[in-house]
């Protein structure tokens, strides 16, 4: 099986996890993308979706779906989402699209944190992938230095040759050569620098289930 076709897979399965009648949590990326296909089945039986970036939201209403604003909703029941890495604690790297920071405050706003991957996403330890890191682009220096005193390189990250601009009007700085052992301390630690948006880390908002897409179907683990 392909990689697409384990995301398709898993964005099917998700759909397991939506209640009747609810507002359901959509992240962001190429997995949610094929959630969100698979959603539009069954956008007559929810009540819509509270999204974490602009690409969800408009793919969502492209489908019919009615987007409400986090303000809008006290409390999610579930919120389905990606991962660019997740251990077996249910500890994750994100923000890959770029879209970290909407999606840890959707994230913290759900009971249930369902990521779906393919099983090239899941991992002993946390950081074979580039760390993003949503700064204020006026530290990011610092935010740079205080990286290399960790042992990491951050390099501010680029779109058509200048630096992307998230949906918060922010940069993203991506930092290479960490290994994140104690996932809960680290995001303790970045998210006290000032400049610092939202770190990458989701260890206070983990996931409580994993769909991983494999070769022999879909694997559900509970964290
Ligand atoms: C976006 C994210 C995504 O969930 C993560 O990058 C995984 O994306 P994909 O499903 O395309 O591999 O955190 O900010």
């Amino acid at each position: 099986m392909t990689q697409d076709e384990l995301k398709t897979l898993v964005g099917h399965a998700a759909l397991y996890y939506v209640e009747a009648d609810s507002i359901v949590g959509v992240g962001t990326g190429s997995t949610v993308n094929k959630f969100i296909d698979a959603l539009a089945a069954m956008k007559d039986r929810i009540a819509g979706a509270v999204s974490s970036s602009v690409a969800s939201t408009e793919r969502l209403q492209a489908l019919g779906i009615r987007v409400f604003d986090t303000t809008e909703v006290d409390e999610l029941a579930v919120y389905i989402d990606g991962a660019d890495e997740i251990d077996h604690a249910g500890y994750m790297i994100k923000g890959g699209g770029a879209a970290l920071t909407r999606e840890k405050i959707v994230a913290a706003q759900s009971r249930q944190f369902v990521c779906i991957a393919d099983e090239s996403k899941y991992v002993a330890t946390l950081g074979c992938f580039p760390l993003p890191v949503e700064v204020i682009p006026m530290a990011a220096r610092r935010i740079a230095r205080q990286f290399a005193a960790l042992g990491g390189t951050a390099t501010v990250r680029l779109k058509d040759g200048v630096p992307l601009v998230t949906d918060n009007g922010q940069q993203i700085l991506d930092v290479t050569g960490l290994k994140i052992s104690h996932p809960l301390a680290f995001e303790s630690q970045v998210s006290q620098w000032p400049g610092v948006v939202t770190v990458g880390v989701f260890a206070f908002q983990k996931a409580n289930v994993c769909l991983l897409g494999t070769p022999d179907g879909v694997k559900t683990l509970a964290f």
